[in-house]
């Protein structure tokens, strides 16, 4: 898939952009500050609705505006003209809107899975080198990105967590005399929180197991050495005899070929099981997290150390190595999605400037495949040959396609307003993109928007 031409109003720094893209390679070349990296946030947002800069959405508005509007068409891929018209309307002071094809989506989360994107940044480095919650971002936009149904999961495993904080703090001072009761509202609580949380993280488990194989080939071919890039995962809950890591060559060859036999990821973990596990680790710290008012037990407490052969990657890598690794588990999630059936947009902000002749010609070998690539250099020069394809100049606020670079064909631009209502009726777009019907990624009974282009629910459904 390719996004076709990206609208934005008050995004960021620009009162207005309309950019044509092609599919293929498009770069886009600017001094620092002049809206490089807005522009390919907005990509970006557009398919994960956020942002790998912010947490919040409030910078995404153009200071001084209340709403940023990103609109994009996104076609199904080089030879299959089915697009669809994506809308996401940010709003400072009230929820965000998101349409498709003109017609209100009733949440904004179902606006996930249309457009699937993997963003390498030179914030990646966090991924190796930062605290857990980093490594858990990067894990859980990956699991999200394969199974989009999974952003609603997180979202309820997130809000079970408050309010189960919130009563453990309120119960924290209370005397035992109140244990029985307690304790009865408490079970009903952790109930929900092992269901849910069991979920999340066999999501996670089963997406390191299939992702870190990759990861170490992509890490071999990068790095100059022979280092093994390996992964674990360190749970507050007991994962002993239901998961292993799939750290030992010996086991990444194993999972590269149950893959390329085409079967599921090798053992899908066993959720019940894990929720019984889950449940009992909550009861062992119950006393704790009565005393301390903390949920202590879950996914939100897990990290996933990194290991560079016998050493782990945080606080042993070099820089080089550090920055391979974040290039390698970024390839590997793009290879991992092309497995799943899915040809995510790659978005390579401002990464050249921070690599070696080597590595920058590496990584521009390994991504020259994709079905889009979007890439934002300061320096043209740092932007690998291969790489070559429509350029545009980003300063003083604008876009613009370079004279020497092939134009990207333009079509007719659906009329851009400044403003989106889904409440109004749709209006008819110019062109009338087609809804595709078939391939859909219905996941579980949420009603879910059919990415176009993929070949179907990935394997391992996260309904089974
Ligand atoms: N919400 C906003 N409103 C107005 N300007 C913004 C907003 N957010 C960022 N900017 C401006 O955008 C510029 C940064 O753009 P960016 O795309 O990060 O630059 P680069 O080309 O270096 O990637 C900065 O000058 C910043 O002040
Ligand atoms: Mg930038």
């Amino acid at each position: 898939m390719f996004v076709e031409r990206l609208w934005l109003t008050d995004f960021r720094s620009y009162v207005r952009a309309d950019v044509p893209m092609t599919s293929g390679v498009t770069t886009f070349i600017g001094a620092n500050g002049q809206g490089k990296t807005n522009l390919v946030e907005a990509v970006e947002y557009l398919s994960r609705l956020s942002s790998h800069r912010v947490r919040q959405d409030l910078p995404l508005i153009r200071m001084g505006t209340e709403q940023a509007l990103v609109r994009g068409k996104v076609r199904a891929g080089h030879g299959d003209d089915r697009s669809l018209l994506l809308e996401i309307e940010i709003n400072a002071h009230r929820a965000n809107r998101a349409r498709i094809n003109r017609a209100p989506l009733p949440r904004t989360r179902d606006l996930l899975g249309v457009l699937r994107t993997v963003v390498f940044s030179p914030n990646d480095l966090d991924i190796v080198r930062g605290d857990p919650s980093d490594r858990r971002d990067f894990l859980d936009g990956l699991v999200i990105t394969r199974w989009p149904r999974m952003a609603g999961v997180k979202a309820d495993y997130e809000r079970v967590l408050r309010q189960r904080n919130a009563l453990l703090k309120s119960l924290s001072g209370r005397s035992a005399s109140a244990g029985a009761e307690i304790g009865a509202t408490l079970d009903i609580w952790d109930d929900q929180l092992a269901t849910i949380g069991a979920e999340l993280l066999s999501a996670r488990l089963d997406t390191l197991t299939a992702v870190m194989p990759l990861a170490s080939d992509a890490y071999r071919e990068i790095a100059p050495v022979n280092d093994l890039a390996g992964a674990d995962y360190r749970s507050s809950i007991d994962l002993d005899g239901l998961w292993r890591p799939p750290e030992s060559t010996a086991g990444a060859e194993m999972a590269r070929e149950t893959a390329e036999d085409g079967e599921a990821d090798i053992q899908p973990v066993d959720r019940a099981r894990l929720t019984e596990r889950f449940l009992e680790a909550l009861a062992e710290r119950r006393r704790d997290e009565l005393v301390r008012g903390l949920t202590l037990v879950g996914p939100h407490r897990d990290d996933i150390p990194l290991s560079i052969g016998d050493l782990p990657a945080r606080g042993y890598a070099s820089h080089g190595e550090s920055w391979s690794f974040a290039l390698a588990l970024r390839l590997a999630s793009f290879q991992l999605l092309r497995r799943d059936g899915i040809e995510p947009v790659l978005v390579l902000d401002d990464v050249f400037s921070e690599l070696d002749a080597t590595r920058r010609d590496r990584l521009a070998d390994c991504v020259i495949g994709a079905d889009q690539v979007l890439v934002t250099a300061a320096v043209a020069q740092d932007v690998p040959a291969q790489l070559a394809g429509a350029r545009f100049r980003v300063g003083g606020g604008e876009v613009r396609a370079e004279e020497t670079a092939t134009k990207p064909q333009q079509d007719e631009p659906p009329e851009v307003r400044s403003e989106v209502r889904p409440d109004e009726p749709p209006d008819e777009p110019p062109e009338e993109p087609n809804r595709t019907d078939g391939g859909a990624d219905h996941n579980g009974d949420q009603a879910e928007v059919s990415g176009i282009g993929d070949s179907g629910t990935p394997r391992g459904g996260r309904d089974a």
